[in-house]
């Protein structure tokens, strides 16, 4: 019995060896068959040509060749970057590697990184590089490109991106695209819609400073935030957001979205790029989709601790030499449906807690990071929406490590940090937790979130 011409031919008793010997041993852990799924599922939405990852991870070699590496940053969940413990809460679109998936890894880049049946590769996932959502109604540009400085340092800017429109809108979803998408690591923007008579140019103003040169008021004095009369306009906050390997957030049909009025300015309060060795530029934008109609139910943000709703208790002061922690509580005011939540903590960060104890006394976790990582900011979107019944304590916890074995701290040797006037400087220190809800309606625990943010990576 001959299995192919040319082959030496295998007889019956050699074939029953064969298989006894391969039912002995596992199947080889084989790229194509194992690590390749694994790769494009968690790793290259970051890790492919122009994105934030330092190499791609998209074909074999691109694997084989660093498969120690691969195996030591799962191992010590360095990569993929999440931050989340997944046995306390669980999130739509997580990165996160099982312990067997860890484990496989390890045994391929120990195995010498076999390629195992080139025949069977699965297709490389394809990404989308101008929009995540479709085709934009609207795109409004950066007016000018920010340079950056081949210093090696991580810069943080205020931004300021006006524009009009027509006429006023409603808008379903927003999506930032980075010009620069190796070095944009995160934004987070809020919205002003002027009102039409308060505000005669809304191009006034500088449109990019550095925000660690100046307090808060310089910063709005110079981007000319505030309406003509001096008093400053109302701002949506957070209404955009952007992490690399992270999609745009799109809530189920009904939820969410906003509106435009003839006059706008996205005001970015925070955009960080990272540290780049040659002098090079970005110009970002945003894409924006209108809706037929206006929100059925518009999300609400509640901010707790830095300049939110709670104060940090005690004032957040951190000493040198100690870890010390602090907490931000506050009562649920209605029966609310949380959908996403956004810690927030600056260098010192150690680790943050939240959760949320009813009047019946019973504990709803939230999120817990037991090592707070600076670089990964999420906005953390739930699987589905998280019942806290009105009077419930929301409550977060933080844990600031000021000492010299934080290798993250901004001084040596170290010193008091602060907060200031929500000095967004990332030597002063912030504590905050923001919720995005809904007042609660029967049947909203049931509502499938699980598509609404960074959840596809490859389509
Ligand atoms: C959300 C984006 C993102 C995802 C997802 C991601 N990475 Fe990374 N990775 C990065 C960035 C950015 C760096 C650069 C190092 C840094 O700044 O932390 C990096 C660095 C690395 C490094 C070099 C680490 C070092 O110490 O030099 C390895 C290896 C790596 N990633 C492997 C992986 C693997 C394997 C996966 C999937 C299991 C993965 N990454 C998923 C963004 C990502």
């Amino acid at each position: 019995m001959s299995y192919r011409i040319g082959k030496p031919v295998l007889t019956l008793p050699l074939v029953t060896a064969l298989l006894v010997i391969s039912c002995k041993h596992k199947p080889p852990v084989t790229f194509v068959k194992d690590i390749a799924p694994l790769l494009y599922k968690n790793c290259s939405t970051c890790h492919r040509p122009g994105s934030a990852g330092p190499f791609p991870l998209l074909c074999y070699r691109d694997a084989a060749k660093r498969a120690k590496m691969l195996a030591l940053v799962t191992f010590t969940h360095e990569m993929p970057p999440w931050p989340a413990d997944t046995a306390y809460t669980r999130f739509a679109g997580e990165k996160v590697l099982t312990a067997g998936e860890v484990e496989l890894i390890r045994q391929w880049a120990e195995a010498g990184a076999p390629l195992g049946d080139s025949a069977a590769q699965p297709p490389m996932p394809v990404f989308n590089y101008g929009s995540d959502l479709g085709k934009p109604d609207l795109v409004v540009r950066m007016p000018e490109a920010f340079q950056i400085k081949g210093d090696n340092s991580d810069h943080f800017m205020f931004m300021k991106i006006p524009f009009e429109i027509p006429r006023d809108t409603f808008v379903r979803a927003i999506e930032f695209v980075p010009g620069n998408r190796a070095l944009v690591h995160h934004v987070n923007g809020h919205l002003i819609r002027y009102p039409f008579d308060k505000k005669k140019d809304v191009n006034d103003g500088e449109k990019i400073v550095d925000s660690q040169v100046f307090s808060v008021k310089e910063l709005y004095d110079k981007l000319k935030i505030a309406n003509d009369d001096g008093s400053y306009p109302l701002l949506k906050p957070s209404f955009v957001n952007y992490l690399p390997g992270v999609l745009p957030t799109m809530y189920p049909d009904g939820i969410g979205g906003f509106s435009l009025s003839r006059k706008n300015a996205i005001f970015l309060k925070d955009i960080h790029y990272g540290p780049s060795p040659v002098d090079t530029s970005d110009q970002s934008y945003f894409n924006i989709f209108y809706a037929k109609e206006a929100p059925k139910r518009p999300t609400l943000e509640m901010q707790l601790g830095t300049l939110g709703l709670s104060p940090v208790v005690p004032p957040l002061v951190i000493p040198p030499n100690e870890v010390k922690t602090f907490s931000t509580r506050i009562h649920a005011p209605m029966d609310m449906s949380i959908l996403t939540i956004n810690p927030h903590m600056h260098l010192l960060g150690k680790s943050f807690w939240a959760f949320a104890v009813t009047p019946a006394g019973d504990t709803i976790p939230l999120i817990r990071i037991k090592s707070w990582d600076f670089r990964w900011q999420y906005f953390y979107t739930y699987k589905k929406m998280v019942k806290i019944p009105k009077g419930s304590e929301l409550v977060a916890i933080g844990v600031f490590d000021n000492t010299a074995n934080n290798p993250r701290n901004p001084f040596n040797p170290p010193q008091t940090v602060q907060e200031r006037n929500g000095s967004m400087r990332t030597t002063d220190e912030m504590f905050q937790f923001i919720i995005t809800y809904l007042p609660y309606k029967e049947g909203d625990e049931k509502i499938n979130l699980a598509n609404s943010n960074g959840s596809a990576n490859s389509h």
